[in-house]
């Protein structure tokens, strides 16, 4: 099962990441925790050339997260997956159609098809939006910012709106919550919708397959 965590900057994705992973750990499943960019030995480079690199286009920087993104997903993702382990990743693909689409202007579409065809098309069974007005999360970040970071707060606005847009579009996929809230309330209800994710599947594979005429 593969679980993204999307959201602004400064939302507490890792400290969420973090508290589910524990939690799956103690109920028994190889979890591999994991993030975008940098999440493989060349997701480091192109991580450190996007956000802290020389000014980049747009296109150019939609290409960087593509590549390290195709990257991370043939050689952590999906080995991870085919050893039946669930993975949790620390931003995925909305985050491209979210800054480069929307928040850069490219469009969303155009976004979206360069990362499906990066990753051959593989989307999380659940992606959890955590919600927070990019002031209170930009906020709450300490250091130099980085480049997207510096990138103002009308893009910011921007990319909060497309994630609430991509989510209510496709609540299958999607949970939102207010991450304005403290975490381990935040972590309940990220906690009681995976629970019910893995009873279904779950039940899924314990149902007999029907027998052949
Ligand atoms: P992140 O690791 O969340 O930042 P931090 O280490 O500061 O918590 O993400 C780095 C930045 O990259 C973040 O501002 C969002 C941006 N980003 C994109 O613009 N597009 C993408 O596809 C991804 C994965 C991240």
């Amino acid at each position: 099962m593969l679980i993204s965590f999307e959201g602004g900057d400064g939302v507490g994705k890792s400290t969420q990441l973090g508290l589910l992973a524990d939690r799956l750990v103690a109920l028994g499943h190889e979890v591999v925790r994991t993030r975008e960019p940098g999440g493989t030995p060349l997701g480091v480079e192109l991580r450190n050339a996007v956000l802290h690199g020389e000014h980049v286009s747009p296109r150019t920087e939609a290409l960087l997260y593509a590549t390290d993104r195709a990257h991370h997903v043939d050689t952590v993702i999906r080995p991870a997956l085919e050893r039946g382990a669930v993975v949790l990743t620390d931003r995925y693909l909305d985050s491209s159609v979210a800054y480069q689409g929307n928040g850069r202007d490219l469009g969303a579409d155009e976004v979206e098809r360069l990362s499906l065809w990066a990753t051959d098309g593989l989307l999380p069974e659940l992606t959890v939006l955590l919600d927070l007005d990019p002031r209170v999360g930009l906020g709450r970040l300490t250091g130099a910012p980085d480049r997207l970071e510096s990138a103002g707060l009308d893009f910011h606005v921007r990319t909060r709106q497309a994630f609430l847009d991509r989510a209510a579009a496709d609540p299958a996929r999607w949970l939102v919550v207010d991450a304005a809230r403290d975490a381990d309330a935040v972590h309940a209800e990220v906690a009681a919708r995976v629970d019910g994710l893995l009873t279904q599947r779950a039940a899924a594979h314990h149902t007999p397959s029907p027998v052949s005429p």
